[in-house]
């Protein structure tokens, strides 16, 4: 397997249309590593709710306000930074407990948190009340040895 080593920074307006970029360019610059679908949606549904936590939450849907996303990549272990310089989070194991919004009025389900923990290997949360907040992720994709297993079947 080739040694790979890779990383981007993207800085973007906290604004709704900018999720669907943000997960568009995450999805295409780990393309070099051949993920299955299933990994590539499962990284994108994790970026989308984190992107989307710090326009909504951070920002106030603040689009004068500054998404930060860094991405990189080590052989193929994908790793994805999500930074907003916005409210910050006070209790962050209140924030990340299933079922818990501080949105309720704005149709939250309180389920983001959960389903970037469902879908990558590891989140970590950094945040400072009127601060901001980082989201640290990381996922390892299926070997492409294990892959072609799959496709012989
Ligand atoms: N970037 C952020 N800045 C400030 N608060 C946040 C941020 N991300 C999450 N939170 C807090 O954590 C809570 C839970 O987030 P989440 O699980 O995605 O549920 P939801 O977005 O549906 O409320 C949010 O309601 C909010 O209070
Ligand atoms: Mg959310």
């Amino acid at each position: 397997m080739i040694d790979l080593k890779n990383s981007m920074t993207l800085s973007f307006s906290a604004a709704a249309q900018n999720e669907a970029f943000a997960r568009m360019a995450v999805a295409a610059f780990i393309m070099p590593l051949d993920p299955t679908i299933s990994e590539i949606t499962d990284i994108k549904t994790a970026v989308s709710e984190a992107v989307t936590n710090a326009i909504i939450h951070g920002y106030g849907n603040n689009s004068e306000k500054n998404v930060v996303l860094l991405c990189s990549y080590e052989n193929r272990s994908v790793y994805i930074e999500i930074t907003d310089y916005g409210i910050g989070i006070e209790d962050i194991k209140q924030a990340r407990t299933p079922l818990y919004t501080s949105a309720p009025e704005l149709e939250r389900s309180g389920l983001g948190f959960t389903v970037m923990e469902t879908f990558m290997d590891s989140v970590d949360v950094l945040s400072e009340k009127g601060k901001g907040t980082t989201v640290r992720m990381a996922k390892k994709l299926m070997d492409s040895d294990n892959k072609n297993d799959m496709d012989c079947r």
